[in-house]
């Protein structure tokens, strides 16, 4: 069917709000997601929605061919996400990450998709050397984790032709927060706040450190913008996806979230982890696709509050919100 969209990892943190988005938009949507982290739930609310969900993985070739087959559009997110899930099993992650993209890839190429968007992150510019100044997408890539190198990989070969005749994009993303279907509590602003909701000793490490920040649902909404873009906006590009006033420094974010709860304490600690530090310019993709965040982080900050405050998330410090035990 014309404007079918399949979304790989269509029933994780950012997949399930981008399903519902572009339903609500009229497409019809697929989703190829394994359910790493229990989903079913949200499968089965996806799929009383109208959405197509294929529970397999996308090591599975023929699981593949049926997902692509009649695809216009294909939302690649499914991964092992996030530098400790990769650092825990590199081979899975090559498998994954990697190797299973490729074919991914490859197969849309052949099943006869039009359009790629893959989810890239601005993890790829690693540790800048002047973080004070925001890099834009033609700055260095300088990845400083598994993750990151497969991610910086994959767009090379996806740009580079390995798509075939179908017309790429990648997606630079912020980091992501905010409430959303399937929640995820290890990333920082979502974890930063539940610790200090919850009254517990909040450690932070390279506080100094700057990061960008989008919230699920305008990173969503990132998507469908490319999606509906006229293709030659988008072919071959990459576009880094948040906002530019959006960078924060880690202990930012925590005065952010002492505005809003007087709960909780924070100790600064020494730690050589994660040296990820960059600031990043978003001016592309507001200027070339007329792309905006609706939210900010201090928005974000109290509808998780207020999420919490209601017992949402049954107990919230549950494994599954996290993508490492
Ligand atoms: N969350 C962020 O801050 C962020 C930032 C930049 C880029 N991204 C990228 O966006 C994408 C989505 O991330 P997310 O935050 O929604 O994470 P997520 O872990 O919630 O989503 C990943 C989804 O992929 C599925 N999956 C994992 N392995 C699979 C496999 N082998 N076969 C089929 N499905 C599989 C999982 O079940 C999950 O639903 C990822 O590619 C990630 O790298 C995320």
């Amino acid at each position: 069917m014309a404007n079918t969209t399949l979304i790989t990892g269509g029933s994780g943190y950012i997949g399930s709000l981008l399903a519902a988005e572009l339903r609500g938009a009229g497409r019809e949507v697929r989703v190829l997601d394994s359910l790493l982290h229990g989903q079913e739930d949200i499968a089965a609310e996806q799929e009383q929605a109208g959405i197509e969900v294929f529970r397999a993985d996308i090591r599975d070739a023929d699981a593949r061919r049926r997902a692509l087959d009649g695809a216009e559009a294909v939302v690649h997110l499914a991964a092992i996400v996030g530098d400790p899930a990769c650092a825990l099993d590199p081979a899975v992650s090559d498998d994954v990450n990697v190797k299973a993209t490729e074919s991914l890839v490859a197969d849309a190429g052949a099943a006869g998709v039009q359009r790629l968007v893959f989810a890239s992150t601005c993890s790829n510019y690693g540790r800048m050397a002047d973080p004070t100044k925001a890099i834009t997408e033609e700055g260095e890539l300088a990845p400083v984790s598994l993750y990151a190198e497969q991610k910086v990989g994959m767009e090379k070969l996806i740009l580079g032709g390995g798509a075939g005749s179908v017309k790429p994009t990648c997606l630079r993303f912020a980091t992501v927060y905010g409430v959303g279907r399937r929640m995820r509590f290890d990333l920082t602003v979502n974890e930063f706040t539940r610790e200090l909701w919850a009254d517990r000793e909040l450690e932070v490490f390279g506080e100094q450190f700057w990061r960008p920040y989008i919230h699920v649902r305008d990173a969503g909404r990132a998507v469908r913008t490319v999606l509906e873009a006229p293709e030659e906006k988008v072919n071959g590009r990459v576009f880094n996806a948040g906002r530019s006033g959006e960078n924060y420094r880690k202990l930012d974010l925590v005065e952010e979230i002492k505005k809003q709860t007087p709960r909780g304490t924070v100790s600064y600690v020494q730690r050589n982890e994660d040296p990820r530090d960059y600031k990043v310019s978003f001016d592309k993709i507001k200027a070339e696709l007329g792309f905006e965040t609706l939210m900010t982080v201090p928005d974000g900050i109290g509808e998780i509050i207020a999420a919490l405050d209601v017992e949402q998330f049954g107990d919230p410090f549950a494994a599954r919100y996290k993508n490492v035990p």
